[in-house]
């Protein structure tokens, strides 16, 4: 069996975590590959709402295990009380999650670090979750950090305060102490509480459970615009959030990737900083925003919201090697009576259909194509075969441009709102 990996085309929250919990039953393993407390995924059914930020999103479904692999980066803490707020719904979590031992840990100095790094960096700052994620993939590369394996080890508190030593010297005379005093001892009794979950060599059980035919589910997290590499750098986030991920945080080798799901919604979205080419910053944007609920699931920020940009579609299909797409919230368009797509951009007098490297610098302006609005309440439609003509082309179209089909179809947050072609 081949592992299929899901993620997200734009620049996160595209509805992963939606999507995730519809097929799960499909699969027998669920697996994140990089990311961490950044994420925040969102599931409703049967009344119920949770964001998971580092569980995956496997989690509420019976009979499917759900690994966080070693491209994860864990905070304790948060963990913890996902745990707690899975349990109280009656889930026995300690049953079907698994945490790779060679995941890093995401020390209290770590987020003391990225407040750090924001802060100094004034206008400049990427807008971080400040969940620790850049300083602790820092240390992994750096080959400083410290893994879920070490709390094994008994000299993992000598460890831990080697490691703490080294974020001290950097933070000098910043003020930190207090913070540090206050979230330590969680931090530690967190990692208490973990010993509940069992440890595994997850490349060992994954590559297992492919040959023994089990089927598996990778979930990225973010999205394939704030890829480190491929994102619109500096203004990114520290992991590689693309197909490519799958293999390094998982440990599955290339030829075992089966389909790969790309997530887009049918417009677009950012929380942070960096360039949104196709934002509107304007009361069309505020509409969508209202519409779409579009705040953050994790820190609660406004998203910036925009056209759907579809030269950094194409991008995102192209370094993902996406077989299949998912387009999601497009019931938040059902008022609109037209809808902008981006083709092209236009920069110093010339038309390009292609993301340009300095995007950060060039001025750059959207090319827009416009499409007729279906102007109907898609929320309970559950078969494209009665949907309006107007949405089926926009589907049509899309899928022409992108030259991948569109096999899912969302149309409201509810497990139940979803069309699977
Ligand atoms: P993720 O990070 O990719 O899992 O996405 P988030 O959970 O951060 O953000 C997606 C948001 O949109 C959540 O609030 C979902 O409940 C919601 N959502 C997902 N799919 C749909 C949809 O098709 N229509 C609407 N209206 N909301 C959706
Ligand atoms: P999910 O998985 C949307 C953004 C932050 C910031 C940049 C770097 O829910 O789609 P970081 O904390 O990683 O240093 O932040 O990346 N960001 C996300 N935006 N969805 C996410 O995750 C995100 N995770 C990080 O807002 O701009
Ligand atoms: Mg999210």
């Amino acid at each position: 069996m081949k592992v299929d990996v899901l993620l997200g085309l734009q620049w996160g929250d595209e509805g992963k975590g939606k999507i995730v919990d519809v097929v799960t039953p499909d699969y027998d393993i669920i697996a994140r590959f990089q990311g961490g407390p950044n994420a925040g995924h969102t599931l409703i059914f049967e009344g119920h709402k949770q964001v998971l930020h580092t569980i995956p999103s496997g989690i509420f479904r019976k009979n499917t295990m759900n690994v966080i692999g070693n491209g994860v980066v864990i905070d304790p803490v948060t963990l913890k009380s996902e745990i707690e707020a899975i349990e109280a719904k009656g889930v026995d979590v300690s049953k079907n999650l698994l945490i790779s031992r060679k995941a890093h840990l995401i020390l209290p100095t770590h987020k003391i670090l990225d407040k750090f790094s924001e802060e100094s960096k004034g206008k400049k700052k990427i807008g971080s979750t400040l969940k620790g994620i850049g300083p602790t993939y820092m240390d992994k590369t750096g080959r400083n950090g410290l893994r879920m394996g070490d709390t094994e080890n008994p000299k993992f508190k000598e460890k831990y305060q080697q490691l703490v030593e080294k974020h001290q010297r950097i933070l000098g005379d910043y003020d930190y102490q207090n913070i540090l005093t206050e979230t330590e001892n969680a931090w530690f009794e967190a990692l208490d509480f973990l010993k509940n979950i069992e440890l595994i060599d997850s490349e060992h059980y994954l590559n297992n459970a492919i040959s023994e035919g089990k089927k598996v589910l990778a979930e990225g997290a973010q999205g394939t615009l704030l890829d480190i590499d491929f994102g619109t750098y500096p203004f990114v986030t520290s992991s590689n959030t693309i197909t490519a991920g799958t293999c390094t945080g998982l440990g599955v080798a290339p030829n075992k990737i089966g389909d790969v799901i790309g997530i887009f919604k049918a417009y677009c979205t950012r929380v942070g900083s960096g360039p949104f080419l196709t934002e509107l910053d304007d009361e069309v944007g505020q509409r969508i925003r209202e519409i779409g609920h579009e705040y953050g699931a994790t820190t609660g920020r406004d998203r910036r919201c925009g056209w759907i940009d579809l030269p950094a579609l194409k991008y995102a299909c192209m370094v993902n090697g996406a077989t299949k797409l998912s387009m999601m919230k497009a019931d938040v368009l059902d008022s609109f009576d037209t809808i902008k797509v981006c083709t092209h951009y236009e920069v110093e007098g010339k038309r390009i259909d292609y993301l340009p490297y300095d995007i950060n610098d060039l001025d750059i302006q959207p090319v827009y194509k416009e499409i007729r609005g279906w102007n109907t309440d898609l929320t309970t439609l559950r078969d494209l075969k009665d949907a309006p003509k107007e949405f089926l082309d926009y589907i049509a179209y899309l899928e022409a441009e992108l030259s991948v089909p569109i096999s899912i179809v969302s149309v409201g947050p509810d497990r139940e709102q979803t069309i699977i072609k």
